[in-house]
Formats: structure tokens, C-alpha cells, sequence
């Protein structure tokens, strides 16, 4: 410092002789100013060194996220924006509630799977073109983003196979996000929710699994329903159905009106077999549908891709 201080004297001297150059003769001024600019563009050099060097020992970390004194004001505040939880997700908890208070315990399905979570523990023969029904979108290694939460079934039958053994039943539902490479339009999604259910006891028979659905229905829309099936295929159940509610006059449907909500069956022996679960002594049925769905017609949506697009005035509707 004291260096800098001494140039900088130095410095101020040699204005003051630039200020003099009046005095000197003519012919001599050339002279004098070319050695003062030397001296002067030297002392300016060793000042910039100077300086760089104290800056050097005199940096401290500064931590720039602190208010940096009683002083000062605060820090103006910006008002935040309040957000609100998908609709979706409301609705995913309203559908896991209901089953809960049936007494299904709840699994959450993963977001990545395989080949034989997704086939071959639900009984899909290799190279049976089924597996190409579920146009299932495959990672560069393999994996498979599952298309329908079957692909918990096995999982979940080896889980709670103890507790099968010991209680008598297994009850538990998976909700979860399932993929499918389709063309994407007011009824067909990417990427959507589904909820799979499985029941598993000594003596459970369809005429359960049906009175479990349409009391789930009717508890989801709050009101008396009717249901119709009609027989249908899903290599993992054997007899297979689709379960159809009659769309509610509430929610502007008229009689005869019947969607299908759910595809549903009694579990394949095999299914069982595989998950350890000897299908001479226990049965079961399961089922599984689009959530989407399910919050579209309560709602009275007409196009599934409004969940998926991120539109704030959608989004907002829910708040
Ligand atoms: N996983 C089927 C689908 O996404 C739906 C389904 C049908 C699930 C029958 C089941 C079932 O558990 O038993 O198309």
C-alpha cells in the first residue's frame, strides 16, 4: 500500500510538470513531453500491478445471497403465484380412498419395467402378437415404460403371498402412470393413470369382483349406477370381461348408455403359479382401467389431452 501510495504521489508530481510545458522552449517541448509520457505510461503500469497485487490479498469470499446490513431495507418480495396439485393426483387419492375403505391396501407401480413384468409373468406366450397390442414404447436397453400397471401383478402377488397364507385374502390396489406409443387425440394419450386391483382368497368368485366395481362406481360418482359386461380377452385372466357403467343422466348421459370403464377377470392359473401362489388351493380376480377416463366423465371433459398439457387455465378450473 504504501508502494501505491508513493506512485501515486509520483503520478500527481508529474502532472504538475506537464503543466509547466509552457515554460520549457519550443523547440525543447517535443522533447520534454515524449520522456514525461515515458515516466508517466511506466508509473501507470506499476500502479495497475500495485493495485492488482493489494486486490489480491485483500479479496474476501462474499456470500451474495446475504442481506448485507441492519440498515438496509428489506429486500423487496415478490408475491408468489399459487399453484395447486394436479387434478389428477386429487383424483388418484379420492379412487385409492374409496378402495381403502374396502380394505385394499395400496402399491404404487414403477415407472420403468421389463419384458417379463410386462409379458411373461402375465402369460403372454413369446411372440403371441398381444404383446404388440400394448404398442409399448422400449428404452435403448430394453427396458419397457409399462403400459398398463399389470405389470405390478406378479410384485405384488409375491409380496403379500405371507400375508395371504396367514389372513386368507390379498387385497391391494397400484395405482400408477402407464405409457403407450399411439397416435395422440381427444381419447388417446402418451402417457396416462391407471389403477389395477387385485383380490386373492380361497373361494373369491366374479359375482365379488363385480359387487367390489360397482360399489367402487358408484362410490366415485356418488350415485346408484348400472353396470353391464361383456366378455372380452386379456391373456392374464380366464374368463376375461369389460366392465360398463351406464352413463349417469347427471353427467348428461341417456339410457342404454353404456361406457366401458375397466377391463377385468379371474387371474389366470399361470399368473399365479409364477408368483409362487398354488392355484389348486387359491383364486383370484383382478382388474384394471384408465383414471383419465374416470375424471373426464365427472368432470364432463372431452379431451384427455388437456391433463397432460400443462394449459394454466385448465389447470386453474381445479384450483
Ligand atoms: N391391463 C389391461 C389393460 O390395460 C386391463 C386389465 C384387464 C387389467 C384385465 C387386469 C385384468 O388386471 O384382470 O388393457
Amino acid at each position: 500500500m504504501v508502494e501505491l501510495d508513493q506512485l501515486k504521489q509520483e503520478l500527481k508530481k508529474l502532472n504538475v510538470e506537464a503543466g509547466k510545458i509552457r515554460e520549457i522552449a519550443v523547440e525543447k517541448r517535443a522533447e520534454f513531453g515524449r520522456k514525461l509520457n515515458l515516466r508517466k505510461r511506466e508509473i501507470l503500469a506499476r500502479i495497475a500491478e500495485a493495485e492488482r497485487a493489494a486486490l489480491d490479498v485483500e479479496v474476501q469470499p462474499i456470500d451474495v445471497t446475504a442481506w448485507s446490513g441492519v440498515n438496509e431495507p428489506l429486500p423487496e418480495l415478490y408475491p408468489t403465484l399459487q399453484g395447486s396439485r394436479h387434478p389428477l393426483m386429487t383424483e388418484l387419492d379420492r379412487v385409492t380412498e374409496i378402495y381403502q375403505m374396502m380394505g385394499f391396501e395400496v402399491v404404487e407401480s414403477q415407472q420403468l419395467d421389463d419384458e417379463y413384468h410386462m409379458f411373461d409373468t402375465l402369460n403372454f406366450a413369446k411372440d403371441h402378437p398381444a404383446r404388440d397390442g400394448y404398442d409399448t414404447f422400449r428404452t435403448e436397453e430394453g427396458l419397457i415404460p409399462p403400459a398398463h400397471t399389470s405389470t405390478m401383478q406378479n410384485r405384488v402377488l409375491k409380496r403379500y403371498r405371507k400375508q395371504l397364507e396367514g389372513r386368507g385374502t390379498l387385497a391391494v390396489v397400484v395405482p400408477g402412470r402407464v405409457y403407450r406409443n399411439e397416435d395422440v387425440d381427444a381419447t388417446h394419450e402418451h402417457t396416462f393413470y391407471q389403477c389395477e386391483g387385485v383380490y386373492v382368497s380361497r373361494d373369491c368368485n366374479m359375482g365379488q369382483m363385480l359387487g367390489i366395481l360397482k360399489e367402487f362406481f358408484e362410490k366415485y360418482y356418488e350415485q346408484k349406477l348400472n353396470i353391464r359386461t361383456q366378455p372380452g380377452y386379456f391373456p392374464f385372466t380366464e374368463p376375461s370381461l369389460e366392465f360398463m357403467i351406464e352413463k349417469p343422466k347427471s353427467l348428461g348421459g341417456k339410457k342404454g348408455d353404456f361406457l366401458e370403464m375397466l377391463g377385468c377377470g379371474m387371474i389366470h392359473p399361470n399368473v399365479l403359479k409364477m408368483a409362487g401362489i398354488d392355484p389348486e388351493e387359491y383364486h383370484g380376480f383382478a382388474w384394471g382401467g384408465g383414471i383419465d377416463r374416470l375424471v373426464m366423465l365427472r368432470y364432463g371433459l372431452d379431451d384427455v389431452r388437456y391433463f397432460e398439457s400443462g394449459n394454466l387455465n385448465f389447470l386453474r378450473e381445479f384450483g
